[in-house]
């Protein structure tokens, strides 16, 4: 192929996805606005702040933002109420237990969904390499992570957007254009619809942060401890014993604490000030912050804002009048997206 001829596909390309107005394009977190979520499917991290990875010798000290994945409004007057995050910061500690390093990614995306999958971390980081993964939650590399896992959190919100009704909400007029052209048969033209107008819409969004700590377990210790919590929940057990089935007889390895907008100031502070000591033993552990309101004080007052804790994305189908274009357009992006998970 000669150079003009390259020179003229790129255009034509180039031209043919540029059908909506500069405006109507965004970077940022904008209720009701759609994405493609096969344009980063299985590397949504990079666009979007959820875990600490990282990439701060890339970015220096630019301010940490929860998302930067490009959306555009297909929406002319949607609707939304946003709630400010509890005043008194940081909810009390969550406790999940998780059998598998699977179930640790499941439980550590609880609060993401994407309609048409219910592996939502996939999307964000299905491409990643294990010793990546593992990384990002603060423990060192193990090829076959048999038993078992626990992921100690505490979350900060700091405001929870949410979409109202979509009676009655009009829709944009070149994506209107776009969808009585649509022929549902073709999916190659199917596919190139997402690619301009997106797959999902964004629903809800929670942003804030997150700090967080893995303890990986032995099998007997991790029995231990879900027979102690399954008493603690029934109320026969004490609430004080809670450390011991943390101690290093019952561990295999004591994760680094990390913080989801990837902060490396208050990940500092948190390892040298958040520390058990056992024996002659110290090491960082979470659970200093248990009934330690000077310290759950001082972390409140070091978290920033900067990470995305939740996210709710839904398909596009109301934007289409017609019901029958509506399921199959939907049916589309499910099956896709259960292609690319299989292969994440
Ligand atoms: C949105 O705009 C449409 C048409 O312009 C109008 O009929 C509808 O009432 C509006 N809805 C809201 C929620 O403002
Ligand atoms: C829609 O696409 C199918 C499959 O490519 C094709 O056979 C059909 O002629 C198209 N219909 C219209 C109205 O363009
Ligand atoms: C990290 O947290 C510290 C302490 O709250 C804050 O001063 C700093 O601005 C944060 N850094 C970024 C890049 O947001």
């Amino acid at each position: 192929m000669n150079f003009n001829m390259f020179l003229y596909v790129i255009l034509f390309l180039f031209s043919s996805v540029q059908c909506y107005s500069e405006e109507d394009l965004g970077y940022s977190l904008n209720i009701g606005n759609a994405i493609d979520v096969f344009a980063n499917y299985g590397d949504l991290s990079q666009v979007t702040q959820v875990i600490s990875a990282d990439y701060e010798s890339e970015y220096g000290s630019d301010p940490i933002v929860p998302f930067s994945e490009k959306n555009i409004k297909v929406f002319k007057n949607v609707t939304s109420t946003e709630i400010k995050g509890d005043a008194d910061g940081i909810t009390n500690i969550e406790l999940l237990i998780c059998e598998t390093f699977e179930d640790l990614l499941d439980s550590y995306f609880k609060h993401f969904k994407i309609e048409g999958t219910d592996k939502p971390w996939k999307a964000f980081m299905g491409d990643w390499i294990h010793d990546e993964i593992m990384r990002t939650f603060g423990i060192e590399y193990d090829p076959q992570p048999d038993c078992c896992f626990v992921l100690i959190k505490l979350t900060k919100v700091h405001k929870t957007v949410k979409l109202g009704n979509l009676e009655g909400v009009a829709v944009k007029d070149y994506v209107m254009r776009a969808i009585e052209e649509l022929n549902m048969t073709d999916t190659a033209e199917v596919r190139r619809f997402m690619k301009s107008y997106g797959t999902h819409y964004i629903d809800s969004y929670v942003t804030g942060n997150v700090i967080y700590q893995v303890f990986k377990y032995k099998r007997r210790g991790f029995d231990m401890l879900r027979s102690y919590i399954a008493m603690r929940n029934a109320g026969r057990a004490n609430n004080a014993n809670l450390r011991f089935y943390f101690s290093s007889y019952f561990l295999k390895q004591v994760g680094d604490i990390r913080v989801a907008s990837g902060n490396k100031t208050i990940e500092t502070w948190a390892r040298m000030n958040l520390r058990d000591v056992q024996y002659l033993y110290s090491r960082p552990s979470l659970l200093r912050l248990n009934y330690n309101s000077v310290l759950v004080n001082k972390l409140n007052n070091l978290m920033d804002q900067g990470a995305l804790i939740g996210l709710n994305l839904k398909t596009l189908r109301p934007l289409f009048k017609d019901r029958r274009k509506a399921d199959s357009y939907a049916e589309v992006v499910e099956n896709d997206l259960q292609l690319w998970e299989v292969n994440a």
